[in-house]
């Protein structure tokens, strides 16, 4: 038998938790369970038909080969073009670089920003791989945790108190996964001046930025004066039902471009060609992608609205969500005896009742779990009734 000692790079690494779910999720379910999913952070709806087209075309026109590492030009000047619009300045293709999933563009900017010994703040709960990025970075992830009263959002005050000389960087992330909490313009607008004063670098993922529910969710390029020290990342994924076509990007200062391009031509080269493809097609035709994102969050909406309300009419506390497409729901108090209660809670409600969520410890929250309404909404009530009878059980 091989003996396997992982290497000290990742030695620590843990597998992402909201994947682990849905794995054991379809594990239950492919033993003949009728397990309700309400763990994956992936829209149920079909990736549009224009895109599919356009894939198909590009198919025929022979779209299978290498393209440049840093992605095809016309994806990065539909990319940029729609960054100048909301940035007010010019942004050009030379900001752009595309990754396989806005995963890759995270991944690459910590690695390229952040080393050894860095500290790097992480509003907490915060997704579950930014923690494990940095880490892989050797960076060193420190979480600063929201209050109650603030939608579990972090302010300038939470930031100030956890700086250091040590500190690098921050990592925001509006809509929140996995809140659904949304900072507000002079939200943002504060902590980029504190950032500022610092010279902290800011990684503002914003990949939920298209759901949300009362206007559109500020974007940092439309607070930063310039880009000297924001990476912003986005992708098609969330936004365009198009999880499995792995394409994201990033916005970054040049000299940033070019170091994450050089970082991504030793490790995966250029994100799958005829995904860019269908990329391309999602951001080229407005009208088309305005039609398929309103019905998604009209749908979204609607959801949201009767899980939130079943559950406040049973007393459950559950962060109101502005964006994004996940209900986070306090499980209990931590104790001595159940330190975790999220997780807990979140065994028992899978193996006793077959309903898929995720333990907020992902998250960084021991007290809470992750439900998602990206499922048919039969099943998001049917779940929403097996948590209160759990929760009052
Ligand atoms: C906050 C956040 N950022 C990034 C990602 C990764 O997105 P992609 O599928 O484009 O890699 C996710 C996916 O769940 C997410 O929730």
């Amino acid at each position: 038998m091989t003996s396997f000692a992982p290497s000290a790079n990742i030695a620590d690494l843990r597998e992402s938790a909201t994947i682990a779910v849905s794995a054991r999720a379809k594990a239950l379910r492919a033993a003949g369970r009728p397990v309700i999913d309400l763990g994956a952070g992936e829209p149920d709806f079909p990736t549009p038909a224009f895109v599919l087209e356009a894939a198909h075309a590009a198919l025929d026109a022979g779209a299978t080969r290498y393209t440049q590492v840093e992605g095809i030009l016309p994806l990065r000047q539909a990319i940029a073009e729609r960054a100048s619009a909301v940035h007010g300045n010019a942004i050009g293709a030379e900001n752009v670089v595309v990754t396989a999933g806005t995963k890759q563009a995270l991944f690459n900017a910590c690695f390229s920003l952040f080393a050894a010994g860095d500290e790097v703040l992480v509003p907490t709960p915060g997704w579950t791989s930014y923690y494990q990025m940095l880490a892989l970075a050797r960076a060193v992830p420190v979480a600063i945790r929201g209050t109650r009263e603030h939608d579990l959002k972090v302010t300038v005050q939470d930031l100030e108190r956890a700086a250091s000389p040590r500190t690098r960087g921050l990592i925001l992330n509006s809509p929140c996964n996995p809140t659904g909490a949304v900072y507000s313009r002079r939200e943002l607008t504060e902590i980029v001046a504190c950032a500022e004063r610092h010279g902290w670098w800011i990684i503002s993922d914003e990949i939920y930025r298209a759901i949300s529910y009362d206007g559109e969710a500020a974007s940092l390029l439309s607070v930063v004066a310039d880009l000297d020290r924001l990476v912003v990342v986005d992708g098609v994924a969330k936004s365009f039902a198009m999880t499995g076509w792995r394409i994201g990007w990033s916005i970054a200062p040049p000299a940033v471009a070019r170091a994450m391009t050089a970082l991504q031509s030793h490790t995966t080269s250029n994100a799958a060609t005829l995904s860019q493809h269908a990329a391309l097609a999602a951001l080229s035709n407005a009208e088309q992608a305005r039609q398929t994102v309103d019905g998604m969050v009209a749908e979204f909406r609607v959801r949201r609205d009767a899980a939130l309300g079943a559950l406040r009419a049973a007393a459950i506390d559950v962060i109101e969500p502005h964006g994004a497409f996940y209900l986070y729901i306090r499980a209990g108090d931590a104790t001595a005896e159940d330190p975790e209660p999220g997780t807990t809670f979140a065994r028992r409600l899978l193996e006793e009742r077959e309903v898929a969520v995720v333990p907020g410890i992902a998250f960084g929250s021991p007290e809470w779990m992750r439900m998602s309404y990206a499922a048919p909404a039969d099943q998001v009530m049917e779940g929403v009734r097996r948590i209160i009878a759990a929760r009052i059980s």
